[in-house]
């Protein structure tokens, strides 16, 4: 990892906790890039990939009006995952060592949207739920244009109409949000978009029972 990564980490996890959210341009190497698209796109050709499903559990379920696209588990078989896994857990330990939250366990999938795919505004956990705390996303798309769309609106909060940034989707950005306060939307593009999102858990107990990421 780059000598720099710390810097870059610590003023995310800052600015993360001053403002919800924080966006950190080139936060990951063109190598990991390469070798992340690689793995996505091996896993478009076999088909180890699945529409998303809205909600958990018994809820669950394919939603097209809500959302267009396409995810799969990371897992640890591939280099750019190490790197990409490893990458997480620096800056969960910093947003546990900064902003005291606690976070556990990190999940995170591939995702990747057709042309004029899309995530419509949503928010990755309900109140009070616990679940999951705080959201990253990371961009694979190189040489990305304004003119391609596909930008990231981030809102302050559920009540804001007006969104506080549009995020290109460049590779290496890294976008991290307070998963149950910061509504989101993944805009529909002329191009295939590529990113990875993951979601810093505190894998409550209820009861007793263990409540694990997947
Ligand atoms: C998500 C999400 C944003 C994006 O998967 O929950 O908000 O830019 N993705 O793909
Ligand atoms: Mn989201």
């Amino acid at each position: 990892m780059r000598n720099n990564d710390e810097i870059n980490i610590k003023n995310s996890v800052d600015e993360l906790g001053k403002f919800g959210y924080s966006v950190c341009k080139n936060m990951i190497p063109p190598n990991v890039i390469t070798m992340l698209i690689h793995e996505l796109e091996k896993r478009e050709q076999s088909g180890d990939i699945k529409t998303a499903l809205v909600g958990r559990g018994e809820s669950r379920k394919t939603d097209g009006a809500q959302r267009d696209v396409l995810s799969s588990w990371l897992g640890k078989e591939s280099e750019g995952e190490q790197y990409f896994l490893a990458f997480a857990e620096k800056i969960r330990l910093s947003i546990n060592r900064n902003l005291l939250l606690g976070l556990f366990e990190f999940e995170s999938q591939f995702l990747h949207y057709p042309i004029g795919g899309f995530y419509k505004r949503h928010i990755d956990a309900l109140k009070g739920n616990r679940n999951r705390i705080v959201s990253m996303v990371a961009y694979l798309n190189q040489n990305w244009i304004p003119e391609d769309g596909g930008t990231l609106a981030i809102w302050n909060d559920e009540q804001s109409i007006n969104p506080m940034i549009e995020v290109l989707p460049s590779a290496g950005t890294v976008v991290l949000m307070l998963s149950e306060d910061i509504p989101h939307e993944a805009r529909s593009a002329l191009r295939e978009r590529r990113a990875i999102a993951g979601w810093f858990r505190l894998n409550p107990s209820y009861a007793g029972q263990i409540n694990p990421a997947n």
